[in-house]
């Protein structure tokens, strides 16, 4: 289908145009234009209240934005998702992440075979393995009970359930520690093992593909590791499970066949956490817990599928990030949780935004004229605080900001909580009104430092709140910010959910590989590849 360019688009033209003058407007300005802004532009829906005054915008900015959305026919282009056409085309394949936490009963067919009593039966399967091992029935090839989980994965088979069981690790078993390698150095396996006996560990490999080169690695360094201590293959029946969509592979790796955990072609790496590539997370936290962030996640789904545009928080901000990325000219996007145990999401969210809609080519293979996925970035707060704030407040560029909190903690401490909402609210307002030369004069600050200690303001972010941190809540987060990146590959008319980027690293690393053992020469390289592979075969 030949769609519109999107930068052609008249609604685009009218948002473009319209933000050259919202770019004038502070947000002083529009706070005190409105004193009810900080109530009209904020959402509450499904647990999560989403502040998003604090963004340089209108009635009109979002009315054009609407429009935009309308015009990309965003709501046709979901239900070619949620029934399971084939929308990945580059791949052929459909997108049916959702349908791992679908538990409306209906029917779902793939080629003709209704996939949804197999995602149950995965599902029961994890569950059986997770209870034998949270109850100590899992017992190694020394006839010890298993107690340490080795998860080795990369990407999408690590990212997911290494963020979701540090997230949710105040509801984890404590005598049952799960630990991730997922680097190709070889420090990660090592460091990891150090601690560990083969007696009682068992390592789950998790790879879509089951060929990745990180993890095969350190698949084989655990399997080495084992053998060693038992001298015996049949050690790697009780010790190591396979997570995947190539099951022939992992079987022939020499996993047992009870002991392999399917999952699909149609659920891509990044949107893999429902799926058996959570379970290190069920095994932590429990069948349960499981099911209830699974809850979680069909929440925001449905959410999603229904609500009103002006009420669709996936939406919201999705088109929050389109207008700040192509019409208000910001590179980076922050997300900063106010809270320890959600420090790995911006890493999560990096792979799922930028290897969703890190692209540059549009769905009818034409070169994109207007930005699509900024870079993201983030830490947690405070941490943050004391490191790169400075940039956000005084910085040459404006960085639209997602600050995430929780009203209550799950943990003692309570003032600390009060202390950390503080902060929250206190960076987020320094950041919208910054503070003027003659408000710091007026408090006494010396004139030859004014410049110095003047905070520009005007500097967007969104806060969402949820009222504790649990396994519900992360789900609904992490569907959020799923959806979000749905609409935002729809906006810039981009396939989201293929990622060939990342093939000719891949393919150049396997042509280097012999030329840096000293296998091959490497004189058909280019100059600079040359010398250092040179002065590595020096060393
Ligand atoms: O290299 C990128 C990638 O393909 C990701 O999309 C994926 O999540 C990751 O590698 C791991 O792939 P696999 O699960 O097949 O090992």
């Amino acid at each position: 289908m030949n769609r519109r360019t999107r930068s052609k688009m008249p609604e685009w033209l009218a948002l473009k145009e319209h933000a050259a003058s919202m770019k004038r407007r502070h947000l002083r300005d529009l706070f005190a234009a409105d004193p009810e802004r900080g109530r009209r532009y904020a959402l509450q829906a499904e647990g999560i209240y989403l502040d998003y005054s604090k963004n340089p915008l209108s009635d009109e900015t979002l009315k054009l934005l609407f429009a935009l959305a309308r015009a990309c026919d965003l709501e046709q282009e979901t239900r070619r998702l949620f029934s399971g056409e084939k929308i990945n085309q580059t791949e052929g394949r459909p997108v049916l992440h959702w349908a791992l936490r679908d538990a409306s009963g209906c029917p779902l067919p793939v080629d003709g075979v209704d996939v949804m009593p197999l995602i149950r039966e995965v599902r029961e399967r994890m569950a059986a393995a997770a209870g034998r091992m949270r109850s100590g029935n899992w017992i190694g090839h020394g006839g010890r009970s298993l107690r340490h989980i080795v998860h080795i994965g990369i990407g999408g088979s690590d990212l997911g359930p290494r963020m979701a069981c540090s997230a949710l690790s105040f509801y984890s078993q404590l005598d049952l520690p799960v630990h991730f390698v997922s680097n190709l150095d070889p420090g990660h396996l090592a460091a990891t093992l150090r601690f560990l006996s083969p007696e009682t560990t068992l390592f789950i490999l998790a790879s879509k593909t089951f060929t990745t080169q990180e993890t095969m690695a350190n698949a084989a360094g655990a399997r080495d590791w084992l053998l060693e201590h038992f001298q015996d293959r049949a050690a790697l029946g009780r010790h190591v499970v396979a997570v995947t969509a190539n099951p022939q592979a992992a079987l022939a790796w020499g996993i047992a066949a009870e002991n392999v955990f399917e999952f699909w072609d149609w659920v891509g790496g990044r949107y893999s956490l429902p799926s058996a590539v959570g379970l290190p997370l069920m095994m932590s936290v429990g069948p349960e817990r499981f099911m209830e962030m699974l809850s979680g996640f069909e929440a925001m789904d449905n959410h999603f599928r229904s609500a009103p545009p002006q009420a669709n928080l996936p939406l919201l901000l999705a088109l929050l990030g389109v207008w700040h990325a192509d019409f208000m000219g910001a590179a980076t996007h922050a997300v900063l949780p106010y809270s320890q145990y959600l420090r790995l999401f911006p890493a999560f969210l990096q792979q799922l935004e930028m290897e969703s809609n890190g692209k540059g080519v549009d769905r009818d293979g034409r070169e994109v004229d207007y930005a699509t996925a900024p870079v993201l970035w983030g830490e947690p707060g405070t941490g943050g605080q004391h490191a790169f704030f400075q940039l956000l407040h005084q910085g040459t560029q404006a960085v639209p900001c997602d600050f995430i909190g929780f009203r209550r903690t799950l943990d003692p401490f309570r003032d600390h909580h009060e202390q950390l909402l503080a902060n929250l609210f206190a960076q987020a307002q320094a950041l919208a009104f910054g503070s003027t030369r003659e408000e710091l004069a007026h408090a006494g600050v010396p004139a030859e430092i004014l410049p110095y200690r003047e905070f520009p303001g005007s500097r967007p972010s969104n806060i969402l709140l949820a009222e504790e941190l649990t396994p519900g809540v992360l789900g609904k987060l992490i569907a959020l910010y799923e959806h979000k990146v749905f609409a935002q590959g729809v906006l810039w008319n981009i396939f989201s959910f293929d990622q060939w980027g990342v093939e000719l690293g891949k393919r150049i690393a396997g042509r280097l590989l012999p030329k840096i053992k000293g296998e091959l020469p490497a004189d058909d390289e280019d100059s600079s590849t040359r010398a250092l592979i040179e002065y590595c075969r020096k060393q």
